[in-house]
């Protein structure tokens, strides 16, 4: 049996993006039509019955943060699309944006439609550049058809969605940080409390939710919470867009029913199809740069949010990136404390300071040159970061590292002894290149 499930890549490659006629002719903006009689309470609680976890990286429920926004009697309200997409491994909203933009103009809309809110914005990287111009497109062939901007269906809403560019900043797809971007301020996080349900956009109550949280409403709407829910497990609804890449066999972005196994996503002949080139899988990190890494023996977890979170593994961005045994785990941490080096906002000290000491540290054990006491400075430099930080960034920049120290200290101990099982570092020294 298929362990694929298309709710939300339905249309890829069957309709022109950003054709208002094949949208609605795929069944396209009845989820809007439908919401237009409902109550806006009656549409959140689709969404709380949903169990639609924030497909952005925290899996934050989106009913609560819906009910919350709600309840503030304050306007104007604003709606954020979140499509930053900087965590690397993670191309899944590039698909949406580029295969099927109207799905997450008609989630952006029922949600302006629920909090009477009359505009919207959409954060798009700045690499995402011909995307920008097939989503500015669907914005305005949805305006013609009088699906978007004044009196959207013939009724008193109106609604608008304006573009917004990020220039490559990995920290911009923090909310706070996204909505300074977006106000033209320098991209970096704001201090919480206040929450962006009350001080978001302009200092006014806002909805920040990710491209693919948007686009999993219609479907809601459509179906209801009950019947979306039983796609996918008690705890995490519906489906979820995965990202194969590193060494699978087969790379690209697949949909399954939340309560599948990371055994079938990695080796299932119809997603990931394996290790690429008949090799052994080493290990596989998890929703980007920030999320944990699995190994061999946990790949009978199943991918739901909760049980993932209580197997110390996460879902993160649905990242999936699959390493082969000639990877050496520490060279592999050392790209990932590169990079966060380099999207470092430089605001807090463990951060800014943390980071590079960590990165100093792992330079040691590649070079054979780290002692025993190195573990318990990596560790303590780990907890204080992660609790010391001032934003997501820093707070989970070593999660990777955790993972690692927690499951495979071996290879770390080898390095000690100047041994690399995967024959990655002293190769200057036994006269390799
Ligand atoms: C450093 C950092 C980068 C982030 N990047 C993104 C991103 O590129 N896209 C995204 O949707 N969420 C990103 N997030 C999470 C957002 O802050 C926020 O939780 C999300 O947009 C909320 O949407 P959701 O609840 O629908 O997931 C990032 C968080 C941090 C701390
Ligand atoms: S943790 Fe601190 S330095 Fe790092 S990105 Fe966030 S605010 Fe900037």
């Amino acid at each position: 049996m298929s362990k694929i499930k298309q709710v939300l890549s339905v249309n890829f490659g069957k309709i022109q993006p950003d054709s208002v006629e094949e949208y609605v002719k795929a069944g396209g903006y009845e989820a809007l039509k439908k919401a237009f009689s409902m109550e806006p309470v009656a549409i959140i609680n689709e969404v709380k019955a949903a169990k639609l976890l924030g497909r952005g990286g925290a899996a934050y429920p989106a009913g609560s943060k819906w009910e919350q926004l709600y309840e503030i009697q304050e306007f104007p309200k604003y709606i954020v699309c979140n499509a930053d997409e900087g965590e690397p491994g993670t191309f899944k909203d590039k698909m949406l944006l580029e295969k099927d933009p109207l799905r997450v103009i008609e989630g952006m809309t029922i949600a302006g439609k629920v909090f009477n809110s009359h505009e919207g914005y959409i954060y798009i990287r700045g690499e995402y550049r011909k995307i920008q111009k097939v989503f500015q497109s669907a914005l305005d062939n949805a305006e013609k058809a009088g699906y978007l901007g004044n009196n959207i269906l013939g009724t008193d809403f109106s609604f608008k969605i304006h573009i917004m560019t990020g220039a490559g900043a990995y920290v911009c797809g923090e909310n706070s940080a996204l909505l300074n971007s977006t106000e033209g301020k320098v991209g970096r996080p704001r201090i919480k409390p206040p929450h962006l349900a009350e001080v978001g956009l302009f200092l006014m109550p806002t909805l920040v939710n990710n491209v693919e949280s948007f686009a999993n409403v219609p479907t809601i709407v459509l179906v209801g919470g009950d019947e979306y829910l039983s796609y996918g497990t008690p705890d995490s609804g519906g489906t979820k867009l995965v990202c194969l890449s590193g060494h699978a066999a087969n790379r690209g972005v697949y949909e399954v029913p939340f309560g599948v196994t990371l055994r079938d996503i990695i080796f299932d002949e119809e997603i990931g199809g394996g290790v690429a080139n008949g090799g052994k899988l080493k290990f596989y990190h998890l929703g980007g740069q920030s999320g944990p890494i699995g190994f061999p023996e946990q790949l009978d977890t199943a991918y739901c949010c909760k049980v993932m979170r209580n197997n110390g593994l996460s879902v993160g961005s649905g990242a999936v990136v699959v390493l082969d045994e000639s990877v050496c785990i520490i060279d592999y941490l050392k790209s990932v404390t590169e990079f966060f080096i380099h999207e470092s906002c430089g605001k807090c000290v463990p951060c800014r300071e943390g980071n590079t000491q960590l990165q100093f540290i792992l330079d040691k054990f590649s070079k054979g040159t780290a002692t025993e006491a190195d573990f318990a400075l990596m560790k303590k430099l780990s907890t204080t970061m992660a609790k010391a930080s001032f934003c997501g960034l820093g707070q989970a920049a070593t999660t990777a590292l955790d993972s690692c120290l927690k499951y495979r200290k071996a290879e770390f101990e080898a390095h000690l002894n100047k041994q690399c099982p995967a024959g990655v570092c002293f190769t200057n020294e036994e006269g390799g290149e």
